[in-house]
């Protein structure tokens, strides 16, 4: 068993915990949700639309391994992880379902890409691919961190209609942050692997980003239009940027004594949990 996992204290009282939403996308939800503004919510977009092929993989990852775990409350913990995930692809899905309707249709195309390299993956590099998803929950549990930290900057400029499936996917996913690298650090461990991983999923994810908002923008006319793109870099780069704001929590994935849990960050979960318990079955 990795060192980690002995050493690091979950914090008291955590649960991992399956829930269900009523998300509120319908064909009347603003093409712009995100500020009224182009780039920003094509930003948001990108994101969300390789959710559920991302996240399938993950499933299929961390599975993989389900025998190899000892420990009964580590597998249920990868359970509800399966649980939770499954119903994000689900939600997500129905958000793609609005760009396609709002006529992106090429997004199909990224998820048929997408979806090749990541069978690819789980089919011939297990290990690979249970790295892969170490670090890409990495990214999106920092995500999750800044937009529960900060919903003045991520929730408030977002439409009503998309708020609580933000809020929702980033509850769970701090909760379930360390599940995946958990099982990582019992059946493999390896520092060098999942240093990797992460320089490729880092590259794969912001290229697969770009290349989608350069799509839908493309789509709206809007590609060639300076004024949008710089705009946009201020929007990703400027002061509390959306990527410049996570650089610093990115950064410690590279430590070798890194685990989820040493930023400890679940007083955010039970903080929104106690404010928007009407709004979860
Ligand atoms: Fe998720
Ligand atoms: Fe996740």
């Amino acid at each position: 068993m990795g060192r980690e996992v002995e050493t690091v204290i979950e914090p008291a009282g955590l649960e991992v915990t399956p829930r269900k939403i009523e998300i509120a996308i319908s064909p009347d939800t603003p093409r712009y949700w995100f500020d009224g503004h182009p780039f920003k919510t094509h930003y948001f977009n990108a994101l969300s639309s390789t959710f559920p092929v991302g996240e399938r993989f993950f499933v299929r990852s961390v599975r993989h391994y389900l025998d190899d775990i000892d420990s009964d409350s580590l597998k249920q913990k990868v359970n509800n992880f399966v649980s939770q995930e499954g119903r994000h692809s689900i939600e997500h899905d129905a958000h793609i379902e609005l760009l396609l309707a709002q006529g992106y249709p090429g997004i199909r195309r990224f998820e048929r890409v997408d979806k090749v390299a990541l069978d690819f993956l789980n089919r011939h590099f297990p290990r690979f691919a249970l790295a892969a998803t170490i670090s890409l929950e990495h990214f999106t549990a920092i995500l999750a961190n800044e937009l529960l930290e900060y919903p003045e900057r991520w929730i408030s400029p977002m439409h009503e209609d998309m708020r609580l499936l933000w809020q929702w996917h980033s509850i769970e996913e701090t909760e379930h942050k360390a599940v995946a690298f958990d099982v990582y650090q019992e059946v493999c461990g390896s520092y060098s692997l999942r240093v990797l991983a992460m320089v490729v999923e880092t590259i794969g994810l912001l290229l697969d980003v770009l290349i989608r908002v350069g799509y839908l923008l493309w789509k709206d006319g809007l590609f060639w239009q300076p004024r949008i793109w710089w705009q946009g870099i201020r929007f990703v780069w400027g002061k509390h940027g959306a990527l410049r704001s996570i650089l610093k929590d990115y950064f410690r994935f590279y430590r070798r004594d890194f685990h989820p849990w040493k930023a400890n960050n679940y007083h955010l979960v039970k903080e929104f949990l106690e404010a928007h318990h009407a709004d979860f079955k």
